[in-house]
Formats: C-alpha cells, structure tokens, sequence
C-alpha cells in the first residue's frame, strides 16, 4: 500500500521555470486528475475538521476554489471566494501582496461570514506565505475565526508556514519539498 505522502508526489508534476527562471512549479493538475488522489487529498485535508462546526470554507483563486468545494461539499459548509481584484461584484475589502513570482492584489465581500464564525482556509500550495499571509489579514477583518489554514503542498524554505504560525494560525499540510 503506498503511504498518501508518495501518492501525492507521484501525482505532482514539477516544471523548471515555470513561470519565470529559477522557479521549480509544482503543478497539481496532474493530482486533480488523477481520481484516488484527488480523493485522498481532500479526506486528508478536512479529516480533523469533521463535526467541529466549520461554517465556511474558504478558497484562495484559483487552485484553492477546486480543493475548496471539495473539501466545503465533504464537511457540509458554505463555501467563500477569496478573488484577485476587480472580480467580485458587491461591496469588498481588498489588500495587496507579493507572492514567489510576482505582485497582486485579492478581495473578499464584506457580507461573506458573519463575526466569530470558524472557517478554514485553504489554497494548494504555501510558499513565502504571502498570499495566505493576506488572505488571514482579510478573514480577520470581517473577523472570522480561522480555526486552521491547510495546503496540500509546503515549501518549507521559502517560510509560508512559520510566518502563518506567528500570527498563530494551525498551518495543516501534506507534503513538503525541501
Ligand atoms: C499560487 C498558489 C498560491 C500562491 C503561493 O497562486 O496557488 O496561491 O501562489 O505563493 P506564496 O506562498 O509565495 O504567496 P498564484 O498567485 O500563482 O495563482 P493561481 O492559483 O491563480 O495560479
Ligand atoms: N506558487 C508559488 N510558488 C509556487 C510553486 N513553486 N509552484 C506552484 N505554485 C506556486
């Protein structure tokens, strides 16, 4: 029986330079297609968080929405969008980040969740954490309670993860590559 870790490796692609020099992409398409390992993700993903009153999931655009209505459908929680800019259609709040390869800026509806609600945070994969460093800022402004922030893939040297647990968020990955 292979160990989840290894299934999920072997599923992973990995593309040098993409998409800029000296940036080793790590392509979870490949994971998304390949059935037992999609599955396997999200029963891994959510397994701590069944029956615990997650109100919300909430998805970072792009690759967080498809790992995160899987994962809101199996805990039975709403789902929440968090966009790139200009892409919601009510009233937001809206911050700037930089990210492995670049700058951009995200937005959620104010309306999304009401204070005090837990939710879980989800994007495939954590790198310098500025994008899920972000994307917490936001959800605390409307000021949910972010009970965890999972990610199927780390990259630990880049230190996403440590910059989350310091603003005390339990940081739930699959596996990491050095
Ligand atoms: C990727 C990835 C994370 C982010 C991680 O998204 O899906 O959201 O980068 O990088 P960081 O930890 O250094 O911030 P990208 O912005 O490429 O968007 P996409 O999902 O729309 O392709
Ligand atoms: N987002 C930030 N860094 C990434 C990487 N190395 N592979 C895939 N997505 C990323």
């Amino acid at each position: 029986m292979t160990t989840l870790q290894d299934e999920l490796i072997a599923s992973i692609r990995n593309i040098p330079d993409y998409p800029k020099p000296g940036i080793m992409f790590r392509d979870i398409t490949t994971l998304l297609g390949n059935p037992r390992a999609f599955r396997r993700a999200v029963d891994e993903l959510v397994h701590p968080y069944a029956g615990t009153g997650i109100a919300h999931v909430v998805g970072i655009e792009a690759r967080g929405f498809i790992l995160g209505g899987a994962m809101a459908h199996q805990l039975s929680s709403g789902f929440i969008p968090i966009r790139k800019k200009g892409k919601l259609p009510r009233e937001t709040v809206r911050i700037a980040y930089s990210l492995e390869y670049g700058v951009d800026e995200m937005e959620v509806h104010k309306d999304a969740l009401r204070p005090g609600e837990k939710v879980i945070l989800v994007d495939d994969l954590i790198a310098t954490g500025g994008t899920a460093v972000a994307a917490v800022k936001l959800l605390r402004q409307l000021g949910a309670d972010i009970v965890a922030a999972c990610f199927v893939i780390d990259l630990p040297e880049l230190g996403g993860r440590a910059k989350l647990e310091e603003l005390d968020v339990e940081v739930r990955t699959l596996v990491a590559y050095e």
